[in-house]
């Protein structure tokens, strides 16, 4: 649940008093024109960013990081060519 979230880089206000509640086994998507805070939110989300104000609650607890339940898919290609696919896979696992 997030709750009055504001998140600002610099003087520029990107999330302004953001409200939601996705219920447990919910699947939402956040659509929006480029540029208006998408990824933002979900940086928030995945612990990856501090909020300016407000919270972010995961199952009734506070989010104050990185949280082993969070996986992150990101925008673009993000592979390493070079590695095989089984290497790119588990890349990050300890
Ligand atoms: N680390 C940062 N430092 C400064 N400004 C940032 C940073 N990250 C994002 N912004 C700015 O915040 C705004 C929202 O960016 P964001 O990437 O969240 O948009 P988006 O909705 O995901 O866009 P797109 O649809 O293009 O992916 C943009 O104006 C962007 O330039
Ligand atoms: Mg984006």
């Amino acid at each position: 649940m997030l709750q009055s979230l504001s998140k600002s880089f610099g003087q520029r206000e990107v999330l302004q008093n953001t409200q939601l509640h996705v219920e447990p086994g919910q699947f939402i998507a956040i659509v929006g024109r480029s540029g208006c805070g998408k990824s933002t939110l979900l940086r928030l989300v995945a612990g990856l960013e501090q909020a300016t104000a407000g919270t972010i609650t995961v199952n009734d607890k506070l989010l104050t990081g990185l949280s082993d339940d969070t996986r992150i898919m990101f925008q673009d290609a993000r592979l390493l060519p070079w590695k095989r696919v089984l290497d790119n896979v588990t890349l990050g696992l300890p």
